[in-house]
C-alpha cells in the first residue's frame, strides 16, 4: 500500500510556497493547509477588534482574546480552500497589505503560536497532508516525511507579490513598500525568540527563482514519488 506522508513546505515570505503547495496537494490527492492564513486571520481579528496600540500588538488583549478566535478552512466547488474567521470567509481580508503589515509581529507572540501549532498538528493527526509556513518542518511536524524549504532572492519575491496585489485591484502599495513589507517579515520570522523561521537540518532546499511553474511541478512531483520508493524500499 502506497503509505500517506506529511509534506513541510517552509520559506520565506513570498517564495511561492502556496502555489507548490496548493498544487502538490492536487497532483498528489492529499489535503492543502496553509498555516500563514491562520496568523492572518488572528492579525485580522486584531485588527478589526482595535488590539493594536499605535501599530504595535497589544499582546495581554490579544492572548485574552485567543479563546474567541476559531479558525477553519471551508472546502470551495472548485477545490480551493477559504479561510474561516469565527465562521466568517476572510479569504480575501486575509491577503490584503494592510494584514501583511501587522501580521508577522503578531505571529511572534509565543501564545499564538501554541494555539495555531496546536490547530495545525490536530490537522495533520490522519497525515495525508501537505502544510506550508515557517515552522513546520521544525516545529509543527518534525518527524515529516518530505520537507522542502523554499526560497528566492527578496526582490523575486516582492516582484511576485506586487504583480499579485495589482492583479487584485490593490494599488495602495508601490513596490518599494512591498519589498520593505517582505524584507521586514524576514527579519521579525528569523529573530522570533519562539519558532523562528529556520531551515530544518534535513529539508531539501529549492530556489525557485529562475523556475516555471510546471518545471517546480515537475521537481515536486518528482521529489513525491522518490520519497514514496524510498519508503516503500524499506518496509
Ligand atoms: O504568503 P506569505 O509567504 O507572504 O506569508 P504567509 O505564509 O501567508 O504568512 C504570513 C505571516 O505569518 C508570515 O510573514 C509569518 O510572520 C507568519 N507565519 C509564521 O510565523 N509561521 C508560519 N508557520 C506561517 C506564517
Amino acid at each position: 500500500m502506497i503509505p500517506n506522508i506529511i509534506i513541510a513546505i517552509d520559506g520565506f515570505s513570498s517564495s511561492g510556497k502556496s502555489t507548490m503547495a496548493r498544487q502538490l496537494a492536487k497532483t498528489v490527492g492529499y489535503r492543502y493547509v496553509d498555516s500563514g492564513a491562520m496568523y492572518r486571520a488572528v492579525a485580522l481579528y486584531a485588527l478589526k477588534n482595535n488590539l493594536f496600540i499605535d501599530s504595535t500588538p497589544d499582546v495581554d488583549a490579544i492572548v485574552a482574546s485567543l479563546p474567541d478566535i476559531k479558525i477553519d478552512f471551508k472546502l470551495m466547488p472548485d477545490g480551493s480552500q477559504h479561510t474561516l474567521l469565527n465562521g466568517q470567509d476572510v479569504e480575501n481580508e486575509i491577503r490584503s497589505f494592510g494584514v501583511s503589515n501587522a501580521v508577522s509581529p503578531v505571529a511572534a507572540i509565543p501564545e499564538v503560536r501554541h494555539a495555531m501549532v496546536a490547530l495545525q498538528q490536530a490537522l495533520g493527526k490522519q497525515k495525508g497532508i501537505v502544510m506550508d509556513g515557517r515552522d513546520i518542518g521544525t516545529t509543527v511536524f518534525p518527524d515529516a516525511e518530505l520537507k522542502l524549504f523554499v526560497n528566492a532572492t527578496a526582490e523575486n519575491r516582492a516582484k511576485r507579490r506586487f504583480k499579485e496585489l495589482q492583479e487584485k485591484g490593490d494599488n495602495h502599495s508601490t513596490f518599494e513598500q512591498v519589498l520593505e513589507n517582505v524584507l521586514s517579515r524576514d527579519h521579525i520570522d528569523m529573530t522570533r525568540s519562539e519558532s523562528p523561521l529556520r531551515r530544518a537540518d534535513d529539508a531539501i532546499d529549492i530556489d525557485n527563482s529562475n523556475m516555471t511553474i510546471d518545471e517546480q511541478n515537475s521537481l515536486l512531483l518528482e521529489l513525491f514519488n522518490n520519497k514514496i520508493k524510498e519508503l516503500t524500499a524499506t518496509k
